[in-house]
């Protein structure tokens, strides 16, 4: 043998030896041997978030951690050896929630707050949404977060929960098309969404014990509709289960939902992590298809050990779930060795926030064309959230921005002259009750009473002024539910009371607006308010939004994404709520099931006060020109029509469509929303033409007693409009064949008998 190949033989034999023993490396080797490679306590700590929560050296803040990223929600686990790298997750839904500052430097690292998910919904507008995600997913990837806790999307069940502004919306076509757009945008910078809380996270109280009891039909077409859009349209990285369970099954525990839906039905090949310490059984966790257990519990760990030990949790389980966090640990920017600034542009930001926010604001009344004000307009300002106006909401939905501006502050930033006698005595007023209103965690929060106020002195303000405005606020968040605060409270209404008798008597106008995170009482109120602005939680430039609606520089475009009904007994949850036994509740059953928000409102025929869908604007409208063609080739349905500036100021509006099914028997809800399009900014006197497609498919109802989704045989109704009864343009077309679109697998059975509603 030649001297050379036999030094090229030896040298090729000790490499390929030094590959064989060498240590597997993620993104190098083949994501199977970096598991094979793990020993078993490794392999459990993988599942596992880092904090290990009650580890004997371990700290106790939940959503807290102060390792890689200071203040985010949590980290996975790494193992060096094997170059896998801790990654790390932070919330939320109104942008990136990590803390501004941090030991042994004076940087500060504040975020965007953008308005919240609610508010965001209202706007309607897809493209605006995945604007805010991008921006929001850059500020992330800048400040070292690899996967965004974001989009929330639980329906709105029942107006009192406490975390409807963190959610979207009662519909579930909303709802998904918004989240789908919001994963878009983060995604676009290459960093990770968690689409939570999966599912039927519909109130605070009891969140982490409650069992939600549904039909399959409730669970399928209302409560997973929405992550089922936002999973298929937009593939976000991880999914976050929920804390309650649902019939009677932890979701973070339950095969049915996590592996039967989500994998084998809707093909999600991410990650799913458990809420924040979600569950009990971290065997059946694993076995279920949830993935990670964040934030890490301890006591998680000896389970686990002594499971694996005793036979009872299958290592091919496991490796399951690592191979899914890993398949996409190594997409994160982390991973990836990217150098982040931790310097974000948060100026850009702040006008993307603003924009948004003011888009998100619902215009619910304007008598006599009240709105929009010049700035000329002597206004006095009432009320606490005035001065002191919610940006967000309580909890891990909550962002550390570096300011916030009021409704004062905006005001006047665009010239409004306002009293600062008026300002002076609510800033002291606020000052002095701030020492000793507390919020408590897990209780509903008390609203701030208002500085009280007598007739005299409104009186004296009249006097210097053209007009009123109040705003009444309500802080909600996670912990706690809204409780009686959704209707005013008695100081509020004697405050607004005393405005509008004095203010009225002299032909002065008076307009409300409302800073809140749910939809609350208008109807014992609204004749005293010319106009009413429905503002939500606008983020950091709330004030700034506000006026530029105020002042007609946008001219308001958003509209309701939940009804308002004329009481709170119209909400058809609201006898169900919040479950049994009232004092603690174990159980509540969705007794209403498919029949929530517009669909009830529409099917039992029963009035509301502002309905879904609905929302003014300072022009007018006008709808024509609809043209439908049924394509039995392809099953689809195309339609498209004609929507026209017909006032005198540029603006954008939101055509609906809805679909009446044949329903004879059928138990259907009257109508259903199918598609909906913003336009552009039409100036007067232009049109755009709005085309859609609709899939047979997209029609379908779920059978529990044929378990498939079908479209039923018969004439359907297109009806296209304004709101969800502002019917503008209809049509329709007949199917004549009954379609079974899918076939499904039996899941998540109803345990007890509920009284469920039907048509
Ligand atoms: C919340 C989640 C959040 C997590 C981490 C939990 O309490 O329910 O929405 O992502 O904390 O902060």
């Amino acid at each position: 043998m030649k001297k050379g190949l036999f030094i090229s033989l030896i040298l090729t034999s000790i490499l390929l030896i030094s590959r064989a023993q060498s240590t597997p490396k993620l993104g190098i080797d083949p994501i199977a041997d970096v598991i094979a490679a793990m020993t078993k306590e490794e392999k459990i700590r993988m599942v596992l978030g880092t904090k290990l929560l009650g580890n004997p050296s371990g700290e106790p803040i939940i959503g807290y951690t102060d390792t890689l990223v200071v203040g985010a929600a949590g980290t996975t686990f790494g193992i060096t050896r094997l170059g896998i790298p801790s990654v790390v997750m932070a919330d939320g839904p109104a942008g990136v929630r990590i803390s501004p500052t941090r030991k042994n430097t004076n940087e500060t690292f504040y975020c965007t707050t953008f308005p919240c998910a609610m508010s965001l919904a209202s706007t309607w507008n897809t493209e605006l949404v995945e604007m805010v995600g991008e921006a929001m997913g850059n500020e992330g990837k800048e400040y070292g977060v690899d996967i965004l806790l974001t989009p929330a999307l639980n329906i709105h069940r029942t107006p009192l929960c406490g975390r409807n502004f963190e959610y979207y919306s009662e519909d579930p076509l909303v709802s998904g098309k918004i989240a789908a757009a919001m994963i878009r945008g983060i995604q676009k910078n290459g960093i990770g969404t968690s689409i939570k809380h999966f599912a039927a996270n519909n109130q605070e109280i009891n969140r982490r014990s409650i069992s939600a009891n549904m039909s399959e039909r409730a669970l399928r077409e209302i409560y997973l509709k929405g992550f089922e859009i936002g999973i298929k349209e937009s593939n976000p990285w991880t999914v976050m289960s929920s804390y309650n369970k649902i019939n009677g099954v932890y979701t973070s525990e339950s095969f049915d939902l996590l592996e039967t839906i989500l994998r084998k039905e809707w093909n999600f090949n991410g990650f799913v992590m458990t809420d924040w310490g979600g569950g009990k059984n971290p065997v059946d966790q694993m076995f279920a298809g949830n993935d990670l257990l964040m934030p890490g519990h301890y006591e998680q760990m000896l389970k686990l050990i002594k499971a694996s030990e005793e036979g009872l949790l299958d290592e091919a389980v496991l490796d399951r779930n690592i191979k899914r966090i890993l398949d996409c640990v190594i997409k994160t920017p982390r991973f990836q060795g990217y150098n982040y600034s931790d310097k974000p542009n948060l100026t850009k930001h702040a006008g993307i926030s603003r924009d948004a926010a003011s888009e998100g604001i619902v215009l619910l009344k304007n008598e006599n064309s009240t709105l929009p004000l010049g700035v000329e307009t002597k206004i006095v300002l009432f009320g606490n959230t005035s001065y002191d106006t919610y940006k967000g909401g309580i909890g891990s939905g909550d962002v550390h921005s570096s300011y916030k501006v009021s409704v004062y502050d905006g005001l006047k930033n665009v010239g409004f002259r306002l009293s600062e006698n008026l300002f002076n005595k609510y800033k002291d007023y606020l000052a002095e009750l701030n020492k000793s209103y507390k919020i408590m965690k897990g209780k509903p929060v008390v609203p701030k009473p208002e500085m009280k106020l007598s007739e005299e002195e409104i009186i004296e303000l009249e006097k210097e002024s053209d007009m009123a405005i109040m705003t009444i606020g309500r802080y909600s968040g996670e912990f706690a539910d809204i409780a009686s605060y959704y209707y005013l409270t008695k100081e509020e209404m004697s405050l607004l009371k005393s405005i509008y008798k004095i203010f009225n008597k002299k032909g002065k106008s008076v307009v409300v607006i409302l800073n809140t995170g749910s939809v609350m009482d208008v109807s014992q109120w609204n004749h005293m308010a010319d106009a009413i602005l429905s503002t939500w939680y606008s983020g950091q430039e709330a004030g700034n939004a506000i006026a530029d609606v105020i002042t007609g520089k946008v001219n308001p475009s958003g509209k309701l994404a939940t009804s308002m009904p004329l009481s709170y007994e119209d909400f058809p949850s609201s006898a169900h709520y919040p479950g049994y036994p009232v004092e603690n509740p174990t159980n509540v059953d969705y007794c209403e099931d498919i029949y929530v928000g517009y669909r009830f409102f529409t099917s039992f025929n029963i009035k509301t006060e502002y309905e879904f869908g609905y929302g003014l604007s300072y022009t007018e409208f006008g709808y024509s020109d609809l043209k439908k063609a049924v394509d039995f080739s392809n099953n689809e349905i195309h339609i498209s029509f004609k929507v026209k500036n017909e006032g005198k100021t540029a603006g954008k509006e939101i055509a609906q469509l809805y679909i009446s099914a044949p329903s004879a028997g059928k138990n259907k809800p009257a109508k259903e929303l199918k598609a909906f399009s913003k336009t552009r900014l039409l100036q007067p006197g232009e049109e755009e033409l709005i085309e859609t497609k609709l899939k047979f498919s997209d029609l379908a109802s779920f059978s529990e007693k044929e378990n498939a989704w079908i479209v039923e045989s018969g004439k359907y109704s297109i009806e296209i409009g304004a709101s969800s009864l502002n019917t503008l343009l209809s049509e329709s077309f007949n199917l004549e064949k009954k379609m079974k679109v899918l076939e499904t697998t039996p899941v998540l059975p109803l345990k007890k008998n509920i009284a469920i509603l039907k048509l």
